[in-house]
């Protein structure tokens, strides 16, 4: 884990998987691939938060729908993932964002079925990384902490 503590990053992960109940096994893929879970809470994002997380959408046709749909009243699972190049590999695990082009192996490849149900965010650059990890987390619910296992990429 130490030799990767200088290239170590923070992805901000967001399934709406309590609707689909996929929660357990999305959290189970980035865990398996060694990444480290630094925190997790489930809410309902009120209008402001889901407004802001998807401001650079803010000018395209479907972003009402994904604001109205991520604050209709199921809770999303907003959780932050570390490690060696996480933010790619969790976009890799995830999938590309229509699920008809989505690998098979990856989470939308194997469960979702439309783009407007595709499950599953996760951050897309360093910079929306950090926007959104202090958009969704105080600083007080993001411990810093080691893991002391051998295979893992945090
Ligand atoms: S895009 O089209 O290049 O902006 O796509 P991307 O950056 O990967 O997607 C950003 C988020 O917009 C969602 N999206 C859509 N929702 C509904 N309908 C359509 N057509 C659509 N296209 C893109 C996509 O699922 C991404 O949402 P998050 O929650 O970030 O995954």
């Amino acid at each position: 884990a130490g030799e990767y503590k200088t290239d170590s990053e923070r992805s901000f992960v967001m399934p709406d998987g309590m609707s689909r109940q996929l929660v357990g096994k999305i959290v189970q893929r980035f865990e398996e691939r060694g990444f480290k879970l630094v925190a997790i809470k489930s809410l309902v994002p009120s209008q402001d938060l889901a407004k802001e997380h998807y401001e650079d959408l803010s000018a395209r046709p479907f972003y009402a729908g994904l604001v109205k749909y991520i604050t209709s009243g199921t809770p999303v699972v907003a959780m932050v993932w570390e490690g060696k190049d996480v933010i790619r590999q969790g976009r890799r695990i995830v999938g590309a964002t229509n699920p008809q082009e989505s690998d098979p192996g990856s989470i939308r490849g194997q469960y979702a079925v439309s783009v407007g149900r595709n499950l599953i965010h996760a951050s897309d650059s360093f910079d929306a990384a950090t926007k959104e990890i202090g958009l969704w987390f105080t600083e007080s619910e993001l411990p810093e902490y080691t893991l002391n296992l051998e295979r893992t990429n945090a």
